[in-house]
């Protein structure tokens, strides 16, 4: 079984992130042979700053093996080092529908949210984002595709895709299933809504001990007194973020004195920020030391890129010979 994803840069790695995202993806290594690439062709719909798009790339990569992905079990590469990819969009654009595409909650939401006069901003690639996704999947015969619920919908246009390709030029492309982690809790943010970038209530993994202090500190707590006793300790925001990064008999003991009365929030804190920077602790110096030499981050990418384009060069000679682009 063969299971794909790919990644976005979206800044610094949060908490909700890690959790709802990343550790899944990373045990999914058990699972099958995991194909997981750095999304960057895609970034370009949006992010036109080059300078950034490598400072991203290379930050998703450190994060991604910083917390455990592991290079001789993952094919891990940067999308761009398989060009293979765009020819078979074009390929795929060619059977596509427009009213499909137009159909896309990502490129509705962008036209209903713009602003006027700005229509100069939507730019071809963002309405054919998914015909670079649904190329993605099919390049590699993927069988699993372990995305967000908000991917769902374009893992629906992928099935389609490769199903009118198949129709009109035979079965070439394996249809893929999606994997939509839905199970996974959504990690509530400093103030209580979930954390999100574009929320501002972010605990990031990797920062200095100061700044996680602060963000820590700052978490939204009630204005009850050490003293009195807290029967609704289970909803306190720093013990469900304590129960994700401390062992679970700690954090049970924790919510326990707090439930009890005489154990203020500004302990339950103080026990948050240990266990979090304990959590990363093994993550943040193997972060550190790949940081210090990009030449093996580069190396472990460039060696994924040529494994993948192994399976891509197969994959885009059965496509073209189908559709009669090559003998
Ligand atoms: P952000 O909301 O910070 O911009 P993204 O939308 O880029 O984060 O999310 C990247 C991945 O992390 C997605 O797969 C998303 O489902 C997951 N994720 C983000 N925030 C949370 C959260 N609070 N709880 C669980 N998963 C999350
Ligand atoms: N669109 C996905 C996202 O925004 C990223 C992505 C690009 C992807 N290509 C993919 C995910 C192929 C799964 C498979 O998160």
């Amino acid at each position: 079984m063969r299971i794909l994803t790919g990644i976005q840069s979206s800044g610094a790695l949060h908490l909700g992130n890690y959790f709802g995202a990343m550790r899944p993806a990373i045990e999914l290594q058990e699972r099958g042979e995991t194909f997981y690439f750095i999304a960057d062709y895609h970034s370009m719909t949006s992010l036109t700053d080059p300078v950034r798009r490598r400072e991203y790339t290379r930050d998703v990569a450190l994060d991604f093996l910083a917390c455990g992905l592991d290079p001789a079990r993952c094919v891990f590469w940067r999308q761009s080092d398989v060009p293979a990819v765009t020819e078979l969009a074009w390929l795929l654009s060619t059977v596509t529908p427009m009213g499909l595409l137009e159909r896309a909650h990502s490129y509705k939401d962008k036209m209903a949210h713009l602003a006027d006069g700005d229509l100069e901003k939507v730019n071809h690639g963002l309405f054919a984002y998914p015909v670079l996704m649904a190329a993605d999947i099919l390049l590699f015969d993927s069988n699993v595709v372990p995305v967000g619920r908000d991917q769902k919908q374009h893992l629906e246009m992928t099935r389609d895709i490769a199903g009118k390709f198949n129709a009109l030029y035979g079965e070439v492309f394996v249809i893929p299933e999606p994997h939509i982690q839905d199970a996974v809790a959504v990690v509530p943010g400093i103030d209580g809504r979930k954390m999100s970038k574009s929320y501002g209530n972010t605990i990031e993994i990797f920062s200095d001990e100061k700044s996680l202090k602060k963000k820590v500190m700052s978490i939204k707590t009630d204005s009850r007194l050490p003293a009195e006793p807290k029967p609704d300790a289970d909803q306190n925001l720093a013990i469900q973020l304590l129960k994700l990064v401390a062992p679970a008999d700690v954090a049970a003991a924790m919510e326990e004195r707090l439930r009890a009365g005489g154990t203020g929030y500004g302990d339950v804190k103080k026990a948050l920020l240990e266990h979090c920077w304990d959590h990363f602790a093994e993550a943040r110096r193997r972060r550190a030391e790949l940081a210090a030499d990009p030449g093996h981050v580069e190396r472990i990418l460039q060696d994924g890129a040529a494994r993948a384009a192994e399976v891509a060069s197969r994959v885009i000679a059965r496509a073209k010979a189908a559709c009669g682009l090559s003998h």
